[in-house]
Order: C-alpha cells, then structure tokens, then sequence
C-alpha cells in the first residue's frame, strides 16, 4: 500500500507502491485529471549547489500546488557569519514552515537534515548519493514512451562513478521490474555498483543495439579530484553518443540525458537535437512528478 511520505532521500528508501503511486499521481496532474491544493504551506529551497533545471522544477512545482516556495540565498544567510546548518534547519522548522527541498554536495545532508526537524525534507541532490525526483522523472519519461518496463532492457552511460542520477535511476528501474546496464570508462564505474543487480558493459557499441533506452550521463568535471579520463575526444570516441552510435539503436528506443548537456563529449549536438532524444520531455515531466512528490509528502493520500 502506497503511503503518505515522511521524507524523500532516495528512490532506495521507497517501496515500489510508492515509486508507483507518485509516478500515477504525476499522471493524473498531466493529464488534467488532479489538480493538488497545499494551500498556506510554506516550502522552503535551499540550494546549497548551482542547479537550472531542478531548482526551478521544484519552484514552478511548488507554486502550481498553490503552496508558497521560499527560495534561501545561500550566500547572503546567517551561515556566512558561521552559523552551523543544523542551527540554519532548526529556524527553518521553528517558523512553522512546512516542507525543506535541499540539494547539496554532501552525500548524506538531506537525510542529516531529516534528522532534526519535524517536516519532510526532499532529497534535490546530494554529492553522488541520490536524486530521487530526477530518478523518477525519468523513469516517468521512460514509462511513458516505452510502456510497462517490465523486462524492459534499460542502459546508464557515462560517469557513473559521480552519479547521483545514476543511483536513483537504477533504484527505480529495479523496483519498476526493468533490466540495467551500465557502461563507461572502468575508472568511472565504481566498485559498489558491482553490489547492485546490475550488467557491466565494456563494449558500448555492443550493447546498444539490443536495449529499449540509453540514459546518457553528463560527465561530471568538477567532481573528477584526481580522476585520469583519457581526452575528451577519446571519451566521446569510446563513449559518446553520436549520430553514428545512435544508428546502432532499436527503432523504438530512445535517448535520456538529465541535463545539463556537455555538447560533443558525452552526446553529439545532431543527438542532443535529433528525433530520437526525450530531454525536454524529461523537463517538462520533472514538473508534474514533483508536484506529486510534494502532495505525498504533504497531504494525506
Ligand atoms: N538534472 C539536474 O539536476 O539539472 P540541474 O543541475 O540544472 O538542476
């Protein structure tokens, strides 16, 4: 049974009911079907990292359940003159607001959060721990245009190492019934994926011939301390998707990526472009599945 969350620190912690029951909530809000009313409830953003596309997401998301999005300055709060987070979160919570979206470079901060206050704290990123709404945007994206995805044949390229997509993306892929498989450089794939149920694919072109969807990962430069990645260009040569790797696809199959794009690395402009990606609907969808994130954090359901 589907329940009302306390928190969402990752697709890990969610029962499949409940990875289901957001993902058919965020339909019926697609579809014109529900329309949720979090009147009075004050949510409060707290980007502790640069973010376009989820931090607007979740303020866009915030406003069309009629609650009111309260966006912290970082730079300008009390924490430039030393005030510890938990302090920051403690006042938060004192002022009677009534839900913390966080992201963050520390794996780890969100759940820390949830610890010490009594509202739910949603998970907007947090180092390469997890990204749950993005997670479920895509896995969203992927039920819409592949159907069940049950047996489903799903792969994960890139920098799977620096990934919090990736381990959200495998999470819920698993708890939906699909098949995963990674690929990327062996120095980018790290040795606790060997701990997931998933396929580790040397050869890229390969595998892409035989999967129903490729979620290509950007690469995540200003996390690589110390990490040897041969030349962009032989990244993009061994890795990339391309116009020509995209020929090897299904018909069907499609092309994720969770933005932003570092054009010509990990995907080629003519894919980033072409017919066969489904990036902005992964955009536009991250807006119904975190307006349904917020109504099961907030509202019994
Ligand atoms: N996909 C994603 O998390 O993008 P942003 O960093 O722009 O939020």
């Amino acid at each position: 049974m589907a329940k009302r969350l306390n928190h969402c620190i990752g697709v890990r912690y969610l029962s499949s009911e409940n990875v289901q029951a957001i993902l058919n909530t965020a339909s019926e809000i697609k579809n014109g079907k529900l329309s949720i009313d979090l009147k009075n409830k004050i949510v409060v953003h707290l980007f502790f990292e640069p973010s376009t596309r989820t931090r607007l997401s979740f303020e866009i998301a915030t406003q069309k359940c009629n609650a009111s999005p309260m966006i912290i300055d970082i730079e300008t709060s009390s924490l430039s003159k030393g005030e510890s987070l938990l302090d920051m979160v403690k006042n938060i919570a004192a002022m009677n607001t009534d839900a913390i979206i966080v992201r963050h470079s520390n794996g780890g901060v969100p759940y820390f959060i949830s610890q010490h206050v009594n509202i739910p704290v949603i998970n907007a990123g947090d180092g390469y721990h997890e990204h749950p709404s993005q997670g479920l945007l895509d896995l969203f994206t992927m039920q819409e245009k592949l159907g069940d995805l049950k047996g489903k044949h799903i792969l994960i390229l890139g920098d799977i190492m620096h990934s919090r997509v990736a381990k959200s993306n495998i999470w819920a892929l698993q708890k939906s019934g699909a098949r995963v498989s990674v690929a990327g450089p062996k120095n980018l794939i790290p040795d606790v994926v060997r701990e997931f149920d998933v396929d580790i694919c040397e050869n890229v072109d390969d595998i892409l011939p035989v999967v129903d969807a490729v979620n290509v990962l950007r690469i995540q430069f200003e996390r690589q301390h110390g990490i040897n990645l041969p030349s962009i260009e032989d990244y993009r040569q061994q890795f990339g998707m391309t116009y020509k790797r995209q020929q090897l696809l299904q018909d069907h199959a499609i092309i994720l990526h969770p933005g932003p794009i570092n054009r010509g690395v990990e995907l080629d402009s003519d894919v980033a472009d072409g017919e066969r990606n489904v990036i902005l609907n992964q955009v536009e969808n991250g807006v119904y599945v975190r307006m349904a994130l917020l109504r099961m954090c907030m509202e019994d359901v």
